[in-house]
């Protein structure tokens, strides 16, 4: 009796712990607005303030979204997801969500009073969307700037973090992409593997660029990379090999 009261307790404490583990990940609604750029083909979507380059060929397809400053943190929120849905007008919203990553930022136009101009001005929190992803939130087609809810949600990625090799010697940056879990990063480290055997922190130049003052040309490195909240970190050893060049890009572990 008492080992079956043991086994009910640790399954309760498990399941107790997993629940707690993914509520952690899951962030309450709030409430925010969304509007649509560009045309059905959602071409436009390409590039953006997170440097990620081609969004199509890196894996973020069309589900992304250009946030608005009180979003964006300055580009620590790159690749962060959210699940958005259509929110109070039954007129026009569709039923479900959909789930985007924070790709790009959406500039503010702080002398602009009207409504479309000044969707992204301070303190609003707001989501500009490829058309093709807005249209899944609403059925009427007239509709151009709505009211949603929003929430921080897991990314799901296929295969490991990505790291790309930008620059040159002198100014080494790094893009860090394909970010599963939290999907926003919170610090990168590198090591250079034969010179030492410590990870140095590198700085974020802009959106998912890192820098470091080290000299790697020539070495096989190492990263380590935090999740946005710093609770989880993932170590890629010896991800990119010695005779890495400018512009590959090489895969690492997953969250
Ligand atoms: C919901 O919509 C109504 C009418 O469009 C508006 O008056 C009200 O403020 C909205 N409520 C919220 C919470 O946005
Ligand atoms: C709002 O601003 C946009 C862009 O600046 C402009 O295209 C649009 O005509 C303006 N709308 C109104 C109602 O003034
Ligand atoms: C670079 O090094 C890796 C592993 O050390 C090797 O597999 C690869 O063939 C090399 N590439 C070139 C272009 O020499």
């Amino acid at each position: 009796m008492a080992k079956i009261s043991i086994a009910i307790v640790c399954v309760a404490a498990i399941a107790w712990l997993m629940a707690s583990g993914a509520m952690a990940q899951v962030s309450e609604w709030d409430t925010a607005t969304a509007a649509y750029y560009g045309d059905a083909t959602g071409r436009e979507s390409l590039g953006g303030a997170c440097g990620y380059g081609n969004l199509f060929k890196q894996g973020y397809g069309l589900e992304t979204a250009a946030v608005s400053k009180a979003l964006f943190n300055d580009g620590s929120t790159c690749g962060a997801c959210y699940e958005i849905r259509c929110y109070n007008d039954s007129r026009w919203c569709a039923p479900g969500s959909i789930t985007i990553s924070t790709t790009n930022f959406c500039w503010p136009h702080p002398a602009s009073s009207n409504e479309s101009a000044s969707r992204c001005n301070p303190p609003r929190k707001h989501f500009d969307l490829p058309q093709p992803m807005f249209f899944k939130l609403v059925n009427d087609y007239r509709t151009s700037i709505i009211p949603v809810q929003f929430r921080k949600v897991p990314c799901v990625k296929k295969g490991g973090i990505m790291f790309e090799m930008m620059g040159d010697p002198d100014f080494i940056q790094v893009l860090v992409y394909n970010v599963g879990g939290s999907g926003d990063v919170g610090l990168v480290w590198v090591k250079v593997n034969g010179a030492d055997e410590r990870f140095w922190q590198m700085d974020r130049v802009w959106g998912s660029i890192w820098r470091t003052n080290l000299r790697l040309v020539g070495y096989s490195l190492s990263f380590k990379v935090s999740s946005s909240d710093y609770k989880k970190e993932v170590q890629s050893d010896n991800v990119i090999p010695a005779n890495w060049t400018f512009g590959q890009r090489f895969e690492g572990k997953q969250f």
